[in-house]
This record gives structure tokens, C-alpha cells and sequence, in this order.
């Protein structure tokens, strides 16, 4: 965006320098590519991860439900978003009708919106979706003005078959132009949601194909993923924990990458490695959309995605990512820094098998810090001073995640 702006004022000059500035004004220049421009990254839950193809309009009012009476909508999670397997056929005049699982989608967005919360929808720029539900192909403006029509406030992308529909078709020998037509997919869809008007969060799900985070936010992206898939297990989220480091320059308030969606209470993750999890996405500025089935929730897994003093790390004002500041042996350092010049220290344990005779020994100095620092420790809620040298032994997957208000 900044780089085409720079280009029309270059025009701009020369065009008044060749003396043509008597010439009727030029159109202003474009508004910054923003949708919704949610300033902290999204809240929310998504039915993915938990329901897959086992979603319909009453898991969503479920979900809905269950956001409100758990406090989780007043922790911060707003948006109820419909992942893939909700469409049906497209009639004669191309609409795209839900299929029996969601019988009337305008009323179910009412329904969510009467709680006071927000809907998402999931569509692809291909024929089908991953699932091999209709995409958007062709019909990406209809398909934005029904989500609009709807009351849709949030759409994920997912690139699937347009891959093959298009990429693979159009440009066989040609990687490059097969990446521009990914490009200009996304483009046509971010303009297609915003000719409708209504504020619609734009999502970009193509597994960080083309370096996603350089040209994402220019045409509208408001988040994008950087990976594949992840699943409920520790390796594939530490694989993409690792994947992020070198990614925190392209966020900030309104665009942001996206690690995926939270598997925090899914599969056979530990107590500890779902609080590490929840611990970095909140480090990554991530967007918080979590996966788990909110109607049998436990206890100890809604009291790790509602704990505030992590969510104000994720949500923090100044909209920096996190860094891995250094790493010694099985032992990460993670820093981010918070607005009011304060600061988030995260040390994790990502082995398999730490143990107690050697303890990780922190240095200050690394993180730019000197003497003893009073923090918080955000999972016991305890005050905490590090110091220097200081011997500190964290379980397998576990992770010690701070506050300093104050870095010295
Ligand atoms: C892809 C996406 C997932 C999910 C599925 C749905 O795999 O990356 O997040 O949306 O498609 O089919």
C-alpha cells in the first residue's frame, strides 16, 4: 500500500512537473485497505478444529451460547465463526444456498447478534473448498454481497481448489504467475467485501504461500495464516511456534499473522503444553479463535482461555509480535514488548525431557535487561522477581510467562 501510494504521488509530481496540473483533480487516494480494521487481533471461536463437518445452526447458537454464559464473550471472544461444510447448491441465478444443516443463515446471524456477538463465514477463491463444499469461483461478488446481506462479519479465505481450478491450469510451467493468480484472487475477494460497505474482517487462509505477510495487509487482509494445518499436539504447534520467529515486523493494530486457530482443550494436549500454547499465541499477537467444544468444557481449560492477564498480552495496545530472543538448549526466551513500556517474558521448556539436576539458568542480559525485575507471573497470578543467573526449572512443554510493568 505504502509503496503504490509513493508510486501515485511520484505520478502525481511528474504529472504537474510536465504541467498538467491544471488537469481536473486526481480521485483521492485510496483509503487504507483496511475491512474492519479491528485494531487488536480477533476473539472468537471457530467450529473447525472441535466439529469439522459435524457443524450446523445449532452448534453455532450452541457456541453462542455457551461464549456468554462461560464469560468467555466477556474476556474479550466475539466472533462465532462457520467453518467449511455449511454450503449447499447455487440456484440458476447463481446464489448460494446453505445446505439442510443451516436452514436459515440470516436468522442464525440475528440469533448471534443478539447475544452481542459477532458471526464469521468461510468460503475459497476455487470451485470447492477443502472440503469439497461450493467456493466462490466466479461468483466472488454475489457471494460478498450475500454475506453482507446476511449480516456476516467475518470471512476466512481458504485458497483449496483454486489451486487446481485455476493456478495449476492457467500457469503449469510458470510458478510466478501462478502465485500472482493466488494474488489476484485474494484481491478480488478483498475488493468484492469491500463494495459491499459493511465492515467484514478479511482472513486469508493459503498456508503462507508467497510470503503472505508482504502483501496480505495492502488489499485488505486484516490477518493471514502462516502455516499449515495445525493439530492437537504439541510437536506440530512447537513447529509452528518456530515458524513465526522472523514474522513479528508485518504485524500490527488491524493486520496480523495468524499461527492458526487454538486447540487449547482438543486431543490429548497436557495442562501444560495448552498453556503454553494459549501463552504464545497471546506472545505472536495472534488472533485467539479457539477450536474446543464449548458445551463440555472443563473447568481447567476455560480458566486458561479466559485468563485475562494472558489475553492482555494478546491484546495489547501497542500491537507488537513477540520475538524468540534467544534459545539455550531445550529452553526458549520469547519477549514482547507492551505498550507503557512494559514487557511479556515467556521461557519455555520445548523438550521432551527436562530435568531438575540442571536447571535452565535465565540471563537478563540477553533480554537487555539489568538487576532484578518485579513482575507478575501470569499463570500462578503471583509477583515474581527475576534475576540474573537466576536457576529456573519448567516442566517438559511447560512454560513461565511474565509481566514486567517496569523493565529496567
Ligand atoms: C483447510 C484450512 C482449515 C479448515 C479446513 C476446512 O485445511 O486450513 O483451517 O478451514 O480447510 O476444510
Amino acid at each position: 500500500m505504502r509503496i503504490l501510494a509513493s508510486l501515485a504521488v511520484a505520478v502525481l509530481t511528474l504529472a504537474s512537473l510536465a504541467g498538467h496540473s491544471q488537469e481536473p483533480a486526481a480521485p483521492p487516494l485510496a483509503p487504507k485497505a483496511q475491512l474492519a480494521a479491528p485494531q487488536v487481533p480477533p476473539m472468537g471461536w471457530n467450529s473447525w478444529n472441535y466439529f469439522a463437518g459435524r457443524v450446523d445452526d445449532k452448534g453455532i447458537r450452541a457456541a453462542a451460547d455457551q461464549l456468554v454464559s462461560t464469560g468467555m464473550k466477556d474476556a474479550g471472544y466475539v466472533y462465532v465463526n462457520i467453518d467449511d461444510t455449511w454450503q449447499g447448491e447455487r440456484d440458476a441465478s447463481g446464489v448460494l444456498h446453505a445446505n439442510a444443516k443451516f436452514p436459515d443463515m440470516k436468522a442464525l446471524a440475528d440469533y448471534v447478534h443478539s447475544k452481542g456477538l459477532k458471526i464469521g463465514i468461510y468460503s475459497s477463491p476455487g470451485s470447492k473448498t477443502c472440503g469439497g463444499y461450493a467456493g466462490s469461483l466466479g461468483h466472488e461478488e454475489q457471494d460478498a454481497q450475500m454475506y453482507a446481506d446476511w449480516g456476516i462479519d467475518y470471512l476466512k479465505y481458504d485458497l483449496c481448489s483454486f489451486r487446481e481450478d485455476v493456478m495449476a491450469k492457467e500457469a503449469p510451467n510458470d510458478k510466478a504467475a501462478r502465485m500472482r493468480l493466488m494474488i489476484a484472487a485474494y484481491d478480488k475477494m478483498g475488493k468484492a467485501l469491500k463494495a459491499t460497505g459493511r465492515p467484514i474482517v478479511y482472513s486469508l487462509c493459503q498456508y503462507g504461500w508467497d510470503a503472505v505477510w508482504e502483501w496480505a495487509p495492502a488489499l485488505g487482509g486484516n490477518l493471514w495464516r502462516t502455516t499449515g494445518d495445525i493439530t492437537p499436539n504439541w510437536d506440530r504447534i512447537y513447529s509452528i511456534v518456530s515458524q513465526q520467529a522472523g514474522l513479528e515486523s508485518y504485524a500490527g493494530p488491524g493486520h496480523w499473522n495468524d499461527p492458526d486457530m487454538l486447540e487449547v482443550g482438543n486431543g490429548k494436549l497436557t495442562l501444560a503444553e495448552n498453556r503454553t500454547h494459549f501463552s504464545m499465541w497471546a506472545m505472536l499477537a495472534a488472533p485467539l479463535l479457539a477450536g474446543n467444544d464449548l458445551p463440555n468444557m472443563k473447568p481447567e481449560v476455560k480458566s486458561i482461555l479466559t485468563n485475562r492477564d494472558v489475553i492482555a498480552i494478546d491484546q495489547d495496545a501497542l500491537g507488537k509480535q513477540g520475538s524468540r530472543t534467544y534459545s539455550d538448549g531445550e529452553v526458549e526466551v520469547w519477549t514482547r514488548p507492551l505498550s507503557g513500556e512494559a514487557m511479556a517474558v515467556a521461557i519455555v521448556a520445548v523438550g521432551d525431557s527436562r530435568y531438575a539436576t540442571h536447571p535452565f539458568h535465565l540471563s537478563l542480559a540477553k533480554l537487555g535487561l539489568h538487576g532484578p525485575q518485579s513482575g507478575k507471573d501470569l499463570w500462578t497470578g503471583k509477583p515474581i522477581t527475576l534475576t540474573d543467573n537466576q536457576p529456573i526449572e519448567i516442566e517438559s512443554h511447560d512454560v513461565l510467562l511474565v509481566r514486567i510493568d517496569a523493565p529496567k
